[in-house]
């Protein structure tokens, strides 16, 4: 089994990590369930997630945790995932949180959360090093659920749409600089400041796909597709077909929209896959009703797409991910990586077995 890719680093953090793993026995966890969490993807490798809400009778409470998913185990069974648990050799890991967002750097090092309620908004884990930074950020932030941040996978350059002004000012930083230049959000094409879109990079296009959300004032829902292309802005993307948490897949060349809620607050099971060379929408297998959710985690592997987590109208869903094979536009309890590869044997021990003695 793979485990975290280390770096060079220093051999005081390696003290330092020997003795968190002692003190705190690497044991599978299996994670609080939760909704409202920050999630990243790394390229198919691991779906990342931290904090979140889960619910502790009838109270909502936000947690710290943070883990991932495996997504290069090439099959599993939604049984038994193959969580991991990165660890944290001495820098300060994020608070509870919930409503905050994620991205990975294009370098695929680092992983940078946008949290706007916090006093330090940036926080920084670096993948290699095992460690957590945060940082303030000069400006003025927009306090609100749902701010995105995203990466430009050409040149690193991370893009907080809406991050400042309460929404009406999009933040850039090149990792690494102090600065954090501001750029107007563009009106004519997003007419009001929106929260809980999506905001995903398309290798294929070369830039962030922006679609949904809400509109911070009266609630209203967002209808424009619209795209950020770093070196000459905004501009609406059109699409043809049915068109409707959502990521890009098979190399950015499609984007999934499964489930989400309309403004009656009921959540879809339904799922939507945009084929970015045609521009056209095509409407997959709808999950169980059961499986109705909205602010989960959703990632693709392969000819997987799998979703985590997240709430229906009024609950937390459970633990167990749910698996689609877009190959063959079906819901399956088997993550398979490659569809058209034949089923390999049963694995031996479970692989919940395996991650248990992952040691780091
Ligand atoms: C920050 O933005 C809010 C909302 O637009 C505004 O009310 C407030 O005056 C701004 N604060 C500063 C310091 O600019
Ligand atoms: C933020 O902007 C919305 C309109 O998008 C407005 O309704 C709201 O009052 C503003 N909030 C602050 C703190 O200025
Ligand atoms: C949907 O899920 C429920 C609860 O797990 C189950 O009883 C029902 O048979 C499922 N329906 C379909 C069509 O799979
Ligand atoms: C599945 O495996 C086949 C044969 O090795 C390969 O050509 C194809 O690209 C793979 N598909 C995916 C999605 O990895």
């Amino acid at each position: 089994m793979r485990s975290f890719p280390t770096s060079s680093i220093r051999l005081l953090l390696i003290t330092v990590a020997t003795t968190v793993i002692l003190s705190t026995p690497a044991l599978a966890q299996t994670p609080v369930p939760v909704c409202c969490m920050a999630t990243a993807i790394s390229d198919g490798s691991y779906l990342y997630i931290q904090g979140g809400f889960t619910s502790v009778a009838t109270l909502r409470t936000a947690v710290p945790q943070f883990f991932a998913l495996d997504l290069l185990v090439e099959t599993w069974s939604t049984s038994t995932p193959p969580w991991t648990w990165p660890p944290n050799v001495g820098g300060v890991t994020p608070p509870a949180s919930n409503g905050h967002s994620m991205a990975l750097s294009n370098d695929r090092g680092n992983l940078f959360i946008w949290d706007p309620f916090q006093p330090a908004a940036w926080w920084t884990y670096n993948i290699g090093a095992r460690y957590w930074s945060s940082y303030s950020i000069p400006r003025n932030v927009t306090k609100q659920s749902g701010i995105r941040n995203g990466v430009d996978m050409n040149t690193g350059n991370v893009f907080i749409p809406g991050g400042a002004d309460n929404g009406t000012q999009m933040i850039m930083n090149s990792p690494g600089s102090s600065e954090v230049p501001l750029t107007p959000m563009p009106t004519t094409l997003l007419p009001t400041p929106v929260v809980q879109a999506s905001f995903v990079w398309s290798t294929y296009r070369n830039s962030f796909l922006h679609y949904g959300g809400q509109s911070i004032a009266g609630n209203i829902a967002n209808p424009n597709l619209i795209e950020f292309i770093p070196t000459t802005g905004w501009q609406a993307l059109a699409t043809t077909g049915p068109s409707p948490g959502d990521v890009s897949a098979y190399s950015g060349t499609k984007m999934i929209v499964f489930g989400g809620a309309g403004l009656n607050g009921v959540t879809n099971a339904d799922i939507h896959i945009l084929d970015l060379p045609t521009r056209e929408w095509t409407l997959g297998m709808s999950a169980n009703a059961t499986q109705a959710r909205r602010n989960m985690a959703c990632a693709t592997s392969g000819d997987s797409f799998v979703a985590w987590g997240g709430e229906s109208t009024l609950a937390i869903k459970d633990v167990t991910p749910i698996v689609y094979d877009m190959r063959n536009n079906q819901w399956t309890s088997q993550f398979r990586r490659n569809t058209t590869l034949p089923m390999p044997a049963e694995p031996s021990t479970p692989i919940s077995t395996k991650v248990e003695s992952r040691q780091y």
